[in-house]
C-alpha cells in the first residue's frame, strides 16, 4: 500500500482541464479571484467606500453562488471520499471534480503512479492513494477504508476480450467478485456507495443486450449491484448508457473535452432499465457526485443519459429535480 503526498500543482494540462470544467459545469473561480467583495444591490453599494471600482463590484448572483460553493466546501470538510477506479475515464473525472470542490479523497489503484500522471502532485491533505486490485479480498486492507464516508465505485473493464482482460481481469472478476469484494470490505459507517453499472443489466438474455453480455459484462455488473443492495449500506446505483467523452489520455485535454462535451450536457433520468443511449463520462461522473449528498437518491438506481443541450451542471437543486422526476415515472 503506498501514499501519495506533496505540493499543490497541477500539471499545465490538467489545470487546463479542470477550468474547463468548471465553466462547464457554472463553477465560478471567485474564491481565487481575490477581489473587494462590494455588492451590487443599491443598499450595499452604497456603503462602499469610493475606492471600490466598478470592476471590484462582485453581482449578487455571483455572491450567492460563491456563498452556495462556500457552504458546500464547508459541508465538504467532513467528507472522505473513497473513489475505486479513478484511474478511469469516469474516475478521473470524478477525482478532477472533488479535487476542485475541495472535498477530501482516497483511491483505490492498481498502480498509484497512474495518480501523479493523471492529477499531478497533491496534498495528501486532499488525496490519498492507495494500492490494491479489487479483486484480491487481502488488498483490501481494512486501513483503506479509515475515516471514509463515502464512495464512488466506478472499475470496470472492456466487454470483449481485450488486453485489458490482461491477468484475469475479466468482467466477472472486475464486476461481480471486485465489487463484491469491496462491498464486503466496506465499514458500516459509509453515508453513501454510489456504484456506477450500465443500462441493459436487467436485460441481459434478450438482444440486443445479450450481444453486449456474451462475455457476461451485463450479468456480472447486475450480479454486483444485487451484492450492493442487499448489503445494508446506503446506496446509489448509476447505470450509465454508452459512454462518450473520454477517458482523457490526450495530453492536449482542453482540446479534447471542447470539441466532445460541449453539447451533450443535457440530462436524461430514468428508473426500471427502459432508457437507451448514450451519456457523457462527464455527466455520468456529476451524477456520481450529487447522488453523494442527496437524500431522494438514497437505495434508488438510476438510468442516466445525456443528449445536446443545456445541463443541471452542478447545481444539486437540477439533480434534485431530476432525480425526483424519475421515480414519478
Ligand atoms: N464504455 C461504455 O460505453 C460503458 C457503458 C455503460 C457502463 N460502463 C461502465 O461505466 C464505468 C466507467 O467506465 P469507463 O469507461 O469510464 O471506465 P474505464 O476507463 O474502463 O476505467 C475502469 C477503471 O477500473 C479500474 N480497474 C479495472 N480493474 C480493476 C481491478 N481489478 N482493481 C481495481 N481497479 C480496477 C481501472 O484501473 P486501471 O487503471 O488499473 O486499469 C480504471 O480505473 C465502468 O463500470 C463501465 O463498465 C461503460
Amino acid at each position: 500500500m503506498a501514499s501519495i503526498t506533496a505540493t499543490t500543482t497541477f500539471p499545465l494540462p490538467f489545470t487546463r482541464q479542470l477550468q474547463f470544467l468548471s465553466q462547464r459545469q457554472g463553477f465560478f473561480f471567485t474564491r481565487f479571484r481575490n477581489r473587494v467583495s462590494c455588492s451590487s444591490s443599491l443598499s450595499l453599494r452604497q456603503s462602499c467606500d469610493s475606492k471600490c471600482s466598478t470592476n471590484d463590484v462582485i453581482s449578487e448572483q455571483e455572491q450567492a453562488i460563491e456563498l452556495k460553493n462556500d457552504t458546500q466546501n464547508n459541508a465538504s470538510s467532513s467528507k472522505l471520499v473513497l473513489v475505486v477506479g479513478g484511474s478511469g475515464g469516469v474516475g478521473q473525472l470524478v477525482v478532477a471534480s472533488l479535487l476542485q470542490r475541495s472535498v477530501k479523497s482516497r483511491l483505490i489503484l492498481r498502480n498509484p503512479e497512474k495518480a501523479t500522471e493523471l492529477f499531478g502532485e497533491q496534498d495528501k491533505e486532499k488525496l490519498q492513494v492507495f494500492k490494491a486490485d479489487t479483486r484480491k479480498r487481502e488488498d483490501l486492507d481494512p486501513s483503506i477504508f479509515e475515516g471514509v464516508t463515502h464512495v464512488i465505485c466506478c472499475t470496470g473493464t472492456t466487454a470483449f476480450p481485450s488486453r485489458r482482460w490482461d491477468d484475469d481481469n475479466t468482467p466477472e472478476r472486475v464486476d461481480w467478485v471486485g465489487v463484491k469484494n469491496l462491498v464486503s470490505a466496506l465499514p458500516s459507517s459509509v453515508k453513501r456507495v454510489v456504484l456506477v453499472s450500465s443500462i441493459g443489466v436487467t436485460k441481459f438474455n434478450e438482444l440486443p443486450w445479450s450481444i453486449m453480455n456474451l462475455f457476461g459484462v451485463l450479468k456480472y455488473k447486475k450480479m454486483g449491484e444485487d451484492f450492493l443492495r442487499s448489503s445494508g449500506l446506503p446506496f446509489t446505483i448509476v447505470r450509465p448508457g454508452r459512454l462518450t467523452d473520454g477517458p482523457y489520455t490526450s495530453y492536449d485535454l482542453n482540446t479534447l473535452l471542447k470539441a466532445t462535451a460541449g453539447q451533450r450536457r443535457a440530462v436524461l433520468v430514468g428508473q426500471g432499465d427502459k432508457l437507451v443511449g448514450e451519456a457523457s463520462r462527464i455527466v455520468v461522473a456529476e451524477a456520481c457526485i450529487q447522488a453523494l449528498d442527496l437524500e431522494v437518491t438514497e437505495n434508488q438506481v438510476y438510468e442516466v443519459n445525456s443528449v445536446e443541450g443545456e445541463g443541471p451542471g452542478n447545481e444539486s437543486m437540477k439533480w434534485q429535480e431530476l432525480f425526483e422526476a424519475a421515480h414519478s415515472r
